[in-house]
């Protein structure tokens, strides 16, 4: 056991509002890389082990089909390739680790796995790969898909994906370079070898054409939510993302993940879980809901209906006045659309049989959109309380991967400056930098 690690998620931290509201930036915008740098320093003071950003490459358009109310309200976008980002913030910074996210329904394994080890080096060994099986239309648009490919092959995909990066990494051995200023001789030949992958999704000659990185294999992230999701986290993931904030699906998927890797014959104990969990702190409970308050007077009902339809793939602009909520979530599935979510969530809440109206459908929706559902709020002692609790529930093996959806920077400065603090003083939390690479920084 090595107490809480932390992650924070920097997204979202110039959308859905949070460029505007009180304690934003002051005189610097998105994309501003200086943003970025500043709060990496930050984090780096406060022992945050981890600064993710996710990926997602298309604008929301499910709604309606259209792309105006997320160009209009900034909702999921602007969205950049944040590796150039990353690497300007391992510039200044010496111990805190970076997530970068790519799609493997998507992008080519040979490309991924070339850049990630670029980033391995300027990193110094902080760089974490999260792969995702995407499910949104909007991006699949953008690389030459008409529809989404399959659910559960998209994560066969993802497997052969994740194969491909590995054996591109161990393509040149950690010894093959010889760099003998004597003799010229650079690298051993027989130390560098092709990986002649011919598989079902990817054709790759290989080798790398690059030195092996500090990590030699950065760190894989991945967070399958679904049994095949959960199957493919326990064949190939070093630490997996899960969504926090309802114990019961934790307890789930830790379960089905444990279950899994005793399956591939991999310890459990030694693969971590990061929670996915929007925390608001404040320094009293009432400054905490005061900062709830600010959420909730941006997000207007198109705001909502955008955010919900783009992350479910769904356009809940053709629901009928009232539904079944079983039905709704079968049509989902049927639609190849992802069923868990909002949907999911109503049904075990209320049941497959429970007839829901539209208006509940989108009352209940702005919780989940501004998170407000499933956040944890409160002063420091009563956030680390319900992070403890949280934690020793769900096996006490990885940690917590905040967001926030207040105003950027001082949403994760609260974070940084008085809940932090507050777990370390109880010893919640794992030794901060104890190794000199993310994987053994993160390590459990
Ligand atoms: C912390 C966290 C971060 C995620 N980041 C992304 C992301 O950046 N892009 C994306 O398309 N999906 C992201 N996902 C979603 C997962 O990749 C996955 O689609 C989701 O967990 C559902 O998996 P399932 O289809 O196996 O149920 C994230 C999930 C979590 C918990």
């Amino acid at each position: 056991m090595t107490g809480m690690h932390i992650g924070y998620d920097l997204s979202f931290t110039h959308t859905e509002g949070a460029w505007a509201r009180q304690g934003s930036w002051i005189g610097r915008d998105f994309p501003d890389v200086r943003m970025f740098m500043e709060l990496a320093q930050t984090a780096e003071r406060a022992g945050v082990g981890l600064l993710f950003f996710g990926d997602g490459s298309g604008i929301p358009s499910t709604w309606r089909g259209s792309i105006a109310p997320a160009v209009e309200w900034g909702i999921q976008w602007p969205r950049h390739d944040m590796s150039p980002v990353i690497a300007a913030m391992s510039t200044v910074t010496e111990k805190v680790g970076f997530g970068l996210t790519y799609s493997s329904t998507f992008m080519h394994p040979f490309y991924v796995a070339r850049l990630l080890n670029s980033l391995d080096h300027v990193t110094g060994g902080r760089i974490a790969f999260n792969v995702v099986a995407s499910t949104r239309g909007a991006d699949a648009a953008n690389y030459g898909f008409t529809e989404l490919m399959d659910h559960d092959l998209r994560y066969e995909r993802m497997e052969e994906f994740v194969d491909v990066c590995r054996a591109l990494w161990d393509s040149v051995a950690p010894d093959a370079i010889v760099r003998d200023r004597s003799t010229g001789r650079f690298a051993d030949p027989a130390k560098v070898h092709p990986i002649d992958h011919d598989g079902r999704f990817f054709t790759v000659k290989g080798p790398l054409a690059s030195v092996p990185g500090p990590q030699y294999h950065p760190l894989v992230v991945q967070a399958g939510n679904s049994p095949r999701g959960i199957a493919a986290s326990a064949r190939f993931a070093d630490l997996v993302f899960g969504f926090g904030g309802h114990l019961a699906s934790q307890q789930r998927h830790r379960k089905l993940l444990d279950e899994a890797l005793l399956g591939e014959g991999r310890d459990p104990e030694h693969v971590g879980i990061l929670w996915a969990t929007q925390v608001i702190v404040g320094r009293t409970k009432a400054e905490a809901l005061a900062r709830c308050d600010a959420v909730h007077e941006f997000w207007n009902e198109e705001a909502v209906a955008t955010y919900l339809s783009h992350n479910a793939g769904y356009d809940f602009s053709t629901l009928p006045t009232s539904f079944q909520l079983g039905e709704l979530r079968d049509e989902l599935a049927a639609a190849n659309a992802s069923p868990a979510g909002i949907v999911g969530s109503l049904v075990t809440e209320f049941g497959a049989d429970h007839t829901m109206s539209r208006g509940e459908f989108f009352a209940h929706g702005r919780g989940r959109a501004t998170g407000l559902d499933h956040s944890v709020v409160g002063d420091p002692a009563a956030v680390a309380d319900a992070l403890e609790e949280n934690f020793a529930a769900t096996g006490s093996r990885g940690g917590f991967m905040f967001s926030s959806p207040l105003a950027m920077p001082s949403g994760f400065a609260g974070i940084s400056e008085l809940l932090l603090p507050e777990l370390r003083r109880r010893g919640a939390l794992a030794p901060a930098y104890q190794g000199s690479t993310l994987r053994e920084n993160l390590a459990v």
